[in-house]
């Protein structure tokens, strides 16, 4: 028998995310190829024709699992009975900005769209917001939307996390299929800590530790992080636009592996509220390893490293640690005054 459609909410979808993300939704990559959709496009005023432009054009690709569209700048109907939400809707930064720099104008954004979702969205609907600055943004999503399960709150740093994969893969000549459980510590900006520590590679004879196959500490240790950490603003550099279709791809990892669980043996990485594991501060929405089953996420206990690995590993989490609680002062103190 036919599944009933899932509304899908995007906000932002005529920006170039957007675009990207819903010829995505609507092939099944984000639910799959057995799950009808419709989905749910938000954008502001301005952006009124290219929206309807966006659905216009999913019209005419005749997507066979597309069952509707909402195209709207209205809130409340974009809002409306959706399961899932991908917040997209805000302003990418230029180069030369940190992600930080946009968290005025974006922050204020999600704490009106937050009451919207808490009233309107259908029971247990999954958040995942990516607009910058992405962690702070679900941290005030959370505070202004009390009835949404903090559960169900997410970000999006399943970008980093694809990344590492890419670059282990590409240093080791090896399909990114065959690389799995790096993880992305902290928050989607230049403090994240992304590690190797526990990350494999799948080889003819059996799953080896990536440490041990790259065999160049200082390289891990070194221009690893720093190109995972410095990559969004190398795609700005590079396209003079921030990252567009790995976001949007990385944004249907992210929902696939929550919603239908992730493979037996493998993590990936989610922004989700800290419970505590780790030391990090309760509360937070924070990245850490997690798995999925039946629709819920966990996080991965136990991935800690021994001080020969790499030295440097508590130290850098230290720091992450601390820039995360400013984050989450200077949200609560921005969501304050834009009340
Ligand atoms: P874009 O400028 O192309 O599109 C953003 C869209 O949001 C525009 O159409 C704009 O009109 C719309 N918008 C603005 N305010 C809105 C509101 N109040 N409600 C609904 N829509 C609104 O930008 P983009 O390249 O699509 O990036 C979107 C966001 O995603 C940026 O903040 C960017 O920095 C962030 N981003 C995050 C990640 C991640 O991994 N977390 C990756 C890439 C980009
Ligand atoms: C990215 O990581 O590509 C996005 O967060 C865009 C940016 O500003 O870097």
């Amino acid at each position: 028998m036919a599944k009933e459609p899932v509304r899908v909410l995007v906000t932002g979808a005529a920006g170039q995310i957007g675009y990207a993300l819903v010829p995505m939704i609507a092939r099944g990559v984000m639910l799959g190829l057995d799950q009808p959709v419709i989905i749910h496009m938000l954008d502001i005023q301005p952006a009124a024709e290219a929206l309807n432009g966006v659905k216009m054009e999913l019209v005419d690709a005749a997507f066979p699992l597309l069952k509707g569209v909402v195209a709207t700048t209205d809130v409340v109907d974009a809002c409306t009975g959706v399961n899932i939400a991908v917040m997209v809707g805000g302003f990418p930064r230029k180069e030369g900005m940190e992600r930080k720099d946009v968290m005025s104008k974006n922050v204020s954004i999600y704490k009106s769209q937050a009451s919207a979702l808490e009233k309107h969205a259908a029971a247990n609907c999954k958040v995942l917001v990516v607009a910058n600055p992405a962690n702070t943004n679900a941290l005030i999503l959370k505070e202004f939307a009390p009835s949404i399960p903090e559960k169900n709150i997410t970000c999006l740093t399943r970008l980093d996390h694809n990344r590492a994969l890419g670059q282990i893969s590409e240093r080791l000549n090896v399909q990114v299929s065959d690389v799995k459980n790096v993880i992305i510590w902290g928050n989607h900006s230049s403090t994240q800590y992304p590690d190797v520590n526990h990350a494999t590679v799948n080889t003819p004879s059996g799953e080896k530790p990536v440490r041990g196959l790259v065999k160049d500490d200082e390289w891990l240790n070194g221009e690893f992080i720093t190109t995972v950490q410095q990559r969004g603003a190398a795609i700005i550099k590079a396209r003079k636009l921030s990252s567009a279709l790995s976001a949007a791809s990385s944004a249907c990892d992210h929902i696939r592996d929550w919603v239908l669980g992730t493979p037996e043996g493998t993590w990936v990485s989610m922004g989700v509220y800290s419970d505590g594991s780790y030391g990090v501060p309760a509360g937070l929405i924070y990245s850490f390893p997690v798995t999925c089953h039946s629709g819920e996420w966990k996080i991965v206990q136990g991935c800690v490293c021994s001080a020969n690995e790499t030295s440097s590993f508590f130290c850098i989490l230290h720091c992450v640690f601390l820039t995360q609680s400013i984050a989450f002062w200077v949200g609560r103190l921005v969501s304050r005054l834009v009340n």
